[in-house]
């Protein structure tokens, strides 16, 4: 069997990877793996059972006695212990605690392990923070995806209306930025770019034009690969 394809795409919230991620999974028949739905997938049950985020040690122990699973579709649907959660993660609640639990390097270390299983023996696709650094260091392709931080805001903002929630830009903008430091300034698998990643500023960019432009990367240098 040919070595399976590995591609990294990270960057910070609201940059548009996940979109991108399985749009691209699609197109290419690769799995797509969703790492930012398994540390909020984490943090909503952890919440839900009105654990205190501040025990690392109670954290892992709930990760290791906890099955997070993805469906396929349309839109990728999230499973916690077999509950359907594709929504549930994305809630307000989750996304303000999700750095914080993120940050432990323990919590850490067995969320690492689990998506290097998932991403063994099959072409993937997998989004994140550190997936180009730490995750998948060898991947053959590494994205880092980046917008402003308004234009960020603002496709959260969209975003949240479609799902009845209503911020302000400011509220927006004040949690992206919260977590996007605590994301850069954690001391293990920190938000970076991998040395070797291609930077995409997606700003002024579509997401179709985004997905064009990884397409002709990848395509355009291995065309018998996939
Ligand atoms: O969709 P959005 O970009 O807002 O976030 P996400 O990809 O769902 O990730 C949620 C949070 O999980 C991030 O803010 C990080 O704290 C954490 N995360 C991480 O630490 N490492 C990853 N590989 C993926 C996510």
């Amino acid at each position: 069997m040919k070595k399976p394809i590995q591609i990294a795409i990270d960057g910070p919230a609201g940059a548009g990877k996940s979109s991108v991620a399985k749009k691209l999974a699609d197109k290419l028949g690769f799995i797509y793996v969703d790492t930012g739905a398994m540390y909020r997938a984490l943090t909503y049950k952890a919440l839900k059972n009105g654990m205190n985020l501040s025990n690392e040690r109670s954290l892992v122990e709930l990760a290791k006695i906890t099955e997070i699973t993805f469906g396929c579709g349309k839109v990728q649907k999230v499973f916690c212990d077999g509950e359907d959660v594709t929504e549930l993660i994305r809630s307000p609640q989750v996304s303000q605690k999700v750095s914080l639990v993120a940050a432990y390097p323990e919590v850490r270390k067995y969320m690492v392990k689990m998506q290097q299983s998932l991403g063994q023996n099959h072409n993937i696709i997998m989004d994140g923070r550190d997936i180009g650094t730490v995750v998948l260091p060898h991947a053959q392709y590494k994205f880092f995806l980046t917008a402003s931080l308004e234009e960020r805001a603002k496709r959260r903002k969209l975003e949240l209306e479609k799902k009845g929630y209503r911020f302000t830009n400011d509220d927006i903008i004040e949690e992206i930025a919260e977590r996007d430091k605590l994301d850069s300034q954690r001391e293990v698998g920190p938000l970076k770019p991998a040395e070797d990643a291609i930077v995409i500023d997606t700003s002024n960019l579509t997401l179709n034009e985004v997905i064009n432009k990884i397409l002709a990367i990848i395509l355009g240098e291995n065309n018998d690969a996939l």
